[in-house]
């Protein structure tokens, strides 16, 4: 154990967890696509009894996503927001969740439209002001932040949110998809969950929906394995098997993605037709020098706005190689609108108290060419220059 934590994130992503197969020598986790396992005899078992409850392929991406993010115990959703509803549950009626500002628009409306209608309740704040301690109070039970925050790229010092819900019983919960464990470890920052939408980076590909859960101590381990076989939305097997192949590229990819993140936010700053630019590898960024510390780096996602000169609706469908879609952090270059694609679930007055204007782009950068991907914002942008 002590030789797997010092040996290099990138060598655990390739061999953490279970590696390959001990039984025949292949060099990958087989796939277990079955449902049920035959007993030895009554009341004995292989240690498998039925899927939902425990599958080998799913075993593996599970230990190997809670040795990369240093929790205790790891769970494959069919989804991000799966694994987010089922640690929602850990929760009951008249509890309290605070979710930091500009949290992604699902994880506002599961809360909004299905917890509320069983006494959870919850509320915005901006976990990046030192003023939220005085909102860690009964009947607070947790706080979810997204650090960098979807879309603004807002960043929490998650060290201290955690400290400060630490002494008072709350638990932090960070959905870590932005960042994933290979540039952020939110436990090892004191956080007690961590979630991703697998989707994103850790799949790579945008060829998967998937959804992971890590938690930091076995009576939450417990709880959620409790919850994860009760209610059902575990991860297939094929699914498991192809997220955990994505996992070991993320380290060439990601470094990929953020070499051209960082080339096209400074590209974007230049340009006399951006008015802003939110980025948390930027030196001017609010968020620099916290990133800096708790991250090993700002990763492959930023937003901008484009100035009163620029259309930015022309803009967007003036692109050729970089896609409008939902969804980030596969291999090619992504787009979208936040207020009108990801965000669209939170309502109009909040989202503009939340900055989330129709003026808001977001990019998810791919590892293309760097050149190429300037090459086609230049051009869209050429096009998108109003008549004056
Ligand atoms: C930050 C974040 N968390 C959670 C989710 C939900 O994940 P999924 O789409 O895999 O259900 C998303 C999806 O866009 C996301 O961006």
């Amino acid at each position: 154990m002590l030789l797997e934590r010092m040996r290099g994130i990138e060598t655990t992503l390739l061999h953490g967890g279970i590696d390959g197969d001990s039984r025949t020598g292949a060099v990958n986790v087989p796939i277990y696509q079955t449902s049920t396992y035959k007993q030895i005899r009554l009341g004995e078992h292989t240690g498998y009894e039925y899927s939902r409850t425990g599958n080998p392929t799913r075993e593996a991406l599970e230990k190997l996503i809670a040795e990369l993010e240093r929790g205790t115990r790891g769970f494959a959703f069919a989804s991000g927001m799966a694994a987010t509803t089922a640690v929602l549950t850990l929760f009951k009626t008249g509890d309290k969740v605070l979710i930091s500002n500009n949290v992604y628009g699902g994880t506002f409306r599961v809360l909004d439209k299905i917890f509320s209608n069983f006494g959870l309740e919850y509320e915005f704040v901006d976990t990046t002001n030192p003023l939220i301690e005085n909102k860690l109070a009964s009947p607070v039970k947790a706080l979810l932040i997204e650090s960098p925050a979807n879309p603004l790229m807002t960043v929490t010092d998650i060290a201290a949110v955690a400290g400060m819900a630490k002494r008072r019983g709350i638990l932090t919960i960070v959905d870590n998809t932005f960042m994933s464990p290979y540039l952020q470890r939110p436990i090892e920052l004191g956080a007690d969950i961590v979630l991703h939408s697998a989707t994103k980076y850790l799949g790579g590909h945008s060829d998967l929906i998937a959804g992971l859960a890590v938690v930091a101590d076995e009576i939450l381990g417990e709880k959620l394995h409790f919850i994860q076989n009760a209610t059902g939305g575990i991860l297939q097997p094929f699914d498991s098997f192809l997220l955990i192949r994505g996992i070991k590229t993320l380290a060439v990819r990601l470094d990929r993605h953020q070499e051209n993140a960082r080339y096209v936010a400074d590209w974007l700053q230049k340009h006399p037709g951006v008015a802003r630019v939110y980025y948390p590898g930027l030196p001017d960024d609010p968020g620099y020098e916290i990133q800096k510390r708790q991250a090993d780096g700002p990763g492959g996602m930023l937003s901008f706005e484009l100035n009163d000169g620029w259309d930015h609706e022309a803009f967007i469908n003036g692109l050729s190689l970089v896609t409008l879609a939902e969804s980030l952090g596969g291999v090619e270059s992504l787009i979208c609108q936040p207020s009108t694609m990801t965000h669209a679930s939170i309502p109009e007055d909040i989202r503009e108290k939340i900055h989330i204007t129709e003026k808001l782009i977001r990019l998810s950068v791919g590892i293309e060419n760097k050149h190429d991907i300037a090459a086609d914002l230049q051009q869209a942008l050429e096009g998108a220059r109003r008549a004056s």
